[in-house]
């Protein structure tokens, strides 16, 4: 899109969003506070200096698949991506489980997870590269498509009925990811996970939407001194968590959905209040 365009079209929407964009413009504020205090942390003088290692990672099977993978199809990833993964994923091992990833490049990673999750594991590997077609065999099924394309979305949908775990390894771009997400969180089954890597490239972009969805996440309504009774919003009823690493988003979803999120009291001993117009100066 060229400046003007984007100039305009940014305009028309702050006219039509005033509210919404003094609440944009304080959490801009909020955000660059974030940024400058995390930028003001200085290296700790009691460590050696960085060398290339891999020892920060501790040892699972996808990162001895990787560093045993020096040979054969490719597979690019950045190491703590390994612990990330296996985190979030390793209760699918050996389950049938059905894998999206976007992105397949030279083909290694599609092995790897058949690899990491085993024999029942179905893998879909999406490219806008038609040359990626090569990859695909009994149980990998390759989808040729640009993941911005909302239609393109709509069909695989229809054509892969089950999704459990999504990696978006594609193109990188954050209307690229937001486009896939939006089409593909809604697919993914009850207790899976969604998984954006490389998100450093469009990292103000995704990161302000991601921040956008963390905003509606911690909706909370009936707040009361003595109990919190919060009706789940559609979007708490599904999603479980929330998670950042260096340069990953995760989501995962609710294997059961919860309609109320609440905060009892328990206990007979209550300390009393405290209140700061009351304490203040004190
Ligand atoms: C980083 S590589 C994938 C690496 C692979 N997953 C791995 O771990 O080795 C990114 C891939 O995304 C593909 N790609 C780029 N833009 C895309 C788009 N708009 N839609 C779908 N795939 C895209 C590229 O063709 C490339 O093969």
């Amino acid at each position: 899109m060229k400046l003007a365009e984007r100039f305009f079209k940014v305009f028309f929407w702050s006219i039509s969003h005033l509210k919404d964009v003094a609440f944009g413009l304080e959490n801009a504020m909020y955000a660059k506070r974030g940024t400058d205090y995390a930028n003001s942390w200085n290296y700790r003088n009691d460590v050696e200096p960085a060398t290339e290692t891999n020892e920060y990672v501790k040892d699972n099977r996808l990162k001895t698949y990787f560093d045993a993978n020096t040979e054969g199809h490719g597979l690019f990833k950045f190491y703590h991506y390994f612990d990330a993964y296996d985190r979030h994923f390793s209760k699918f091992v050996g389950k049938e489980v059905h894998v999206v990833e976007v992105g397949v490049w030279s083909g290694g990673s599609l092995k790897m997870w058949q690899s990491y999750f085993g024999d029942k594991c179905k893998v879909y590997g999406v490219d806008i590269q038609d040359a990626c077609k090569a990859y695909e065999n009994e149980n990998v099924k390759i989808f040729i498509g640009d993941q911005e394309n909302r239609e393109f979305w709509k069909d695989f949908k229809k054509k892969v009925p089950r999704v459990d775990i999504l990696i978006d390894d594609g193109g990188h771009l954050a209307e690229q990811q937001i486009a896939t997400l939006e089409e593909m969180l809604p697919h993914i089954s009850p207790g899976g996970v969604y998984l954006c890597e490389d998100v450093s490239g469009s990292r103000m972009k995704l990161t302000s939407y991601m921040n956008g969805i963390e905003n509606e996440f911690n909706w909370i309504e009936n707040f009361s001194s003595d109990h919190i009774d919060s009706k789940a919003t559609p979007f708490q009823q599904q999603i479980d968590s929330i998670h950042q690493y260096p340069y990953i988003f995760v989501i995962e979803k609710r294997s059961e959905p919860v309609n109320q999120l609440i905060a009892p009291q328990h206990g007979t001993i209550w300390a009393p209040v405290y209140d700061p117009k009351k304490n203040a100066g004190g």
